[in-house]
């Protein structure tokens, strides 16, 4: 197979007739011409052959959808406004009044506030699993259970769970499996095709992280392989009207040929960094799945190998407890590169201080106590980052 840095630039399009340049055109609409009202009764909308309505899609945005699709290792992709929209969308979908949902204990937070918000009142139950514990997955998989989330690595405190044994779990149960894929960007592992046993059903995407890379643009994916599941999807995507903007999709078209460079940078700072704050005495853990000793290293380098371009740029620290949440937040306040910002995936390098005791179920035994922060990285060089951490853990001291 083709290397996933030539096959982001060298992917097919067909540019308008006498025209050949390194960018896809970009079309936009919301009315679409049809020659006949023939043409206009036969059109069909579920697939890919012709354009009915701007909402369903337009030259520019199949062509984003196929490149994610491919960067995934998927076959179909919807595009949604956020990544959010792809979580909610995939649960508007699937799940009915009755149904159960699981969701791992360190889920994207707003995921599981959607699990206590709309889908409680709808009827649809929520259990939280113990992300590092299949057998804990295992037990909570009743005949209610419509749908499983997983999440590699985990949404701020970064544990990577043993994905493959997850994927059996949930196979032999014969429950669909939904991944959130941001973390891995499709660069990481192949959430389609994780080399031994079966892959996922869904992969979801938050496309404003790395797609984007630019801190400006809010889009998500929802990549499948089974088409039937994604015309169950996509008919739920066409009623909520879920469209995206072309402006918003072509910045990402532009972004996905350097997307390979730009997460394998991202990668390497973020690695370095969390090295370096092992040593400091301040700091009572740091949590990187490539860091041995960071809750599922081992599942890591088993799915993802160890180099560099193998990881996302984030990682979190927990301080000592001897240090309040208030010396912890001025640390965050004396750091002048890393802004204080929720996402990541994008040029500047963010950090958010997280009140962990209120996310999780209880405190988990593989995680010190203390204030957690989470650090994204961006491209800036990683001497000066690693100068901002000192002169803010400086200023703590
Ligand atoms: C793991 C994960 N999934 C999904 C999302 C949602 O993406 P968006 O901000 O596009 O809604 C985020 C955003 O931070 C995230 O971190």
């Amino acid at each position: 197979m083709q290397d996933k840095r030539t096959g982001l630039i060298h992917h097919p399009y067909t540019p308008p007739e006498g025209f050949a340049a390194p960018q896809p055109g970009v079309y936009k609409a919301s009315t679409v011409f049809f020659p006949s009202v023939a043409a206009m009764r036969s059109r069909e909308w579920k697939d890919k052959t012709g354009y009915t309505y701007g909402l369903h899609g337009t030259p520019t945005s199949y062509l984003l959808e196929e490149r994610i699709a491919t960067l995934e290792g998927g076959a179909q992709c919807l595009l949604v406004p956020s990544g959010l929209a792809a979580i909610a969308t995939v649960a508007l979908s699937l799940l009915k009044s009755g149904d159960e949902v699981l969701i791992p204990d360190n889920a994207y937070g707003p995921s599981k506030a959607l699990a206590n918000g709309e889908l409680k009142d709808w009827g649809i139950t929520h259990q939280c699993y113990d992300p590092m514990d299949p057998q804990d997955l295992a037990r909570r998989i009743g005949p209610r259970t419509k749908l499983v989330w997983l999440e590699a690595a985990g949404s701020v405190t970064l544990e990577f769970p043993d994905l493959r044994e997850q994927l059996r779990i949930c196979r032999a149960a014969g429950v669909l499996c939904a991944l959130d894929n941001t973390w891995g960007a499709g660069l990481a592992f192949n959430a389609f095709d994780l080399g031994a046993g079966p892959g996922v059903d869904i992969s979801i995407h938050a496309l404003t992280k790395y797609p984007s890379g630019g801190g400006d643009v809010l889009m998500g994916s929802i990549v499948t392989r089974d088409p039937q599941l994604h015309i169950r999807l996509k008919l739920t995507h066409m009623r909520l009207g879920l469209g995206v903007g072309m402006n918003d999709v072509e910045a990402v078209l532009r972004a996905l040929p350097s997307l390979v460079l730009r997460y394998r940078e991202h990668d390497r700072t973020a690695r370095a960094l969390a090295r370096w704050c092992q040593d400091r005495p301040e700091l009572a853990q740091v949590l990187h799945p490539v860091l041995p000793g960071s809750p599922g290293h081992a599942h890591w380098q088993a799915l993802c190998g160890t180099e560099e371009g193998k990881a996302a740029g984030l990682f979190s620290v927990i301080f000592h407890e001897r240090y309040s949440a208030a010396q912890v937040d001025a640390f965050c306040d004396a750091l002048r590169l890393f802004k204080l910002g929720y996402s990541w995936g994008g040029p500047t390098s963010l950090v958010v201080p997280y009140e962990l005791a209120g996310m999780r179920q209880g405190w988990p035994a593989h995680l010190a106590r203390g204030t957690l922060v989470r650090f994204s990285t961006g491209l800036e060089a990683v001497e000066d980052l690693q100068a901002d951490l000192a002169q803010a853990l400086a200023a703590l001291n």
